[in-house]
């Protein structure tokens, strides 16, 4: 049977992908920014997933506002790095799992969340600046990313947005899914975006480290308490776009000690806790949770 073992929270910021992809981390802006990322690489490496379920969201590249999914599980083969205006980011194709993600789907449908299913999807910076945080610079003619990922996208821009209830619930179904495919597959998934950062209107540059530090506790030892966070909290004290964290939720609701919207089992082992403001606009948040 395939299991979740591992649970991954990181910010997306694209300066961050754009530092790496210009060879710019060692600078005095960047290099704290990577060193908080060097044990996560190498955690990376001694517990090399199967595949990676990588929660984020799309800002307006794969999905215009012709047409926004709630929540879109991606079913392909292979999803090539989008152009967000200044040509694709030069990392290595992502290669799918379809055979998983079309479980998945089946899965949490029956179980009452109802994914829009894509088979074609270019994947922004909330997925590639995550996978490059976690797996280094790679060069995208000679090098693949460690292991297939399955793109999960939430719908974080345009109002109406889900709960971080919804987020978490969904988590849970997803456990189940992957518990029901019968292939043995370690399985990391991934929560990507925040932490707080406004990136418009008159409090744009707005970082509360305290709130996301506080978020981070909750995440962490009190999830149920992070998950009935309402999104007016999110808006107001973390900013317009630190509510991307709901997607955190998803990630924290799959792992083991969650069951039927109750913590009852053992809690997760912390292995990495890392927070770093600024990034561009961004306050960047990053944990590594392992299944006890
Ligand atoms: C920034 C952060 C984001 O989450 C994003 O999607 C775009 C830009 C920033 O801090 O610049
Ligand atoms: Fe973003």
């Amino acid at each position: 049977m395939a299991k979740i073992t591992a649970s991954v929270y990181t910010s997306h910021v694209p300066a961050i992908g754009a530092a790496m992809d210009l060879g710019k981390t060692e600078e005095a802006y960047w290099q704290p920014l990577f060193a908080g990322y060097e044990y996560s690489k190498q955690w990376m490496k001694d517990n090399k997933p199967d595949v990676v379920l990588l929660v984020f969201n799309d800002h307006a590249t794969a999905f215009s506002l012709d047409m926004i999914p709630t929540f879109a599980i991606g079913t392909a083969d292979q999803y090539q790095p989008a152009d967000e205006g200044w040509g694709p980011r030069p990392v290595p194709v992502v290669q799918g799992h379809s055979a998983l993600a079309s479980h998945i789907a089946h899965s949490v449908i029956q179980q009452d969340f109802d994914l829009t299913i894509v088979n074609k999807m270019d994947v922004d910076h909330g997925l590639t600046v995550p996978l490059s945080l976690m797996c280094g610079s790679l060069d995208p003619k000679t090098d693949q990313w460690p292991c297939p990922v399955i793109p999960f996208a939430v719908n974080v821009v345009q109002y109406p947005v889900p709960s971080g209830k919804r987020c978490f619930d969904l988590g849970q179904a997803i456990r189940k899914a992957v518990e029901s495919y019968d292939e043995d597959l370690n399985v990391h998934i991934w929560g990507t975006g925040g932490m707080s950062h406004q990136l418009q209107g008159p409090r744009a540059g707005l970082i509360n480290r305290d709130w996301d530090n506080a978020f981070l506790d909750k995440l962490i030892a009190d999830p149920i308490a992070a998950a009935h966070i309402p999104h007016i909290d999110y808006v107001r004290d973390a900013g317009s776009e630190g509510i991307e964290l709901v997607m955190w939720l998803i990630a924290r609701g799959a792992m083991s000690d969650i069951s039927d919207g109750k913590q009852t089992g053992i809690p997760p082992t912390l292995k990495h806790r890392f927070y770093h403001v600024p990034a561009s606009n961004t306050a960047v948040g990053h944990a590594i949770l392992e299944n006890s």
